[in-house]
């Protein structure tokens, strides 16, 4: 289903499980040729370490390219989004096992969380794309409390590789759009649980 991003508001929220960059950019990429208007947020960790995935400054660059905006990589940065109503939904893609628990428990001491907790308190949507190998694990409480949560909305997710880490589950990136498009009108897309993931983390 198409539906209308022109125009709309949307942060994108990138956390530190650097094997989905490559994905989540090209959604980014997807949804400015739709003519959103995005904003990008980086945590501490997505703005500061390198990996075999890339350079953090050059994924900087990119979502500042991409957008036409500076992305927000501070606290500060991030404190306007709900008090300015900045955003229509936030997103945040990818997200880790970390955020995905300390946003269950109301920590706000990333760029990303103090995004959510800004936006949140404005009664719009914010939609979780997930990817952590413990979602099965230590995590499993925490999507728990997020499914069950006001104006949180799930990327559906699944098992990527059962046989080599039977806990991890990732989004299924086909369906961010999809997934923005209903969470805008505070519905979940369903199935929310899909196996297998086209993701394969690593
Ligand atoms: C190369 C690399 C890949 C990682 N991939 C993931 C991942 O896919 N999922 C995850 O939950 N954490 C992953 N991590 C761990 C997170 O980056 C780490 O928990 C960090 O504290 C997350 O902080 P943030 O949630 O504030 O970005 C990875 C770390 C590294 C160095």
């Amino acid at each position: 289903m198409e539906y209308g991003f022109h125009g709309k508001n949307i942060g994108i929220a990138l956390t530190g499980s650097f094997c989905t960059y490559e994905k989540v950019f090209e959604a980014i990429r997807y949804l400015a040729d739709k003519g959103a208007n995005l904003h990008t947020i980086f945590s501490n960790h997505a703005a500061s370490i390198d990996t075999r995935f890339g350079n953090c400054q050059e994924f900087i660059n990119r979502a500042k390219d991409i957008t036409g905006k500076v992305p927000i990589i501070t606290i500060p940065g991030a404190e306007p989004i709900g008090p300015k109503a900045m955003l229509d939904i936030l997103v945040i893609a990818p997200c880790t096992g970390n955020t995905l628990s300390k946003l269950a428990n109301g920590i706000s001491d990333t760029p990303v969380l103090m995004a959510a907790k800004s936006h949140l308190r404005n009664n719009k949507p914010l939609v979780i794309f997930l990817s952590t190998n413990d979602a099965l694990g230590m995590n499993l409480k925490n999507i728990g409390i997020l499914l069950n949560t006001k104006n949180i909305y799930f990327v559906p997710f699944g098992q990527d590789n059962y046989v080599a880490k039977p806990n991890s589950m990732v989004a299924h990136i086909d369906f961010l759009p999809d997934t923005i498009g209903k969470a805008l009108e505070h519905k979940q897309i369903q199935p929310v649980i899909q196996s297998p993931s086209p993701v394969v983390a690593v």
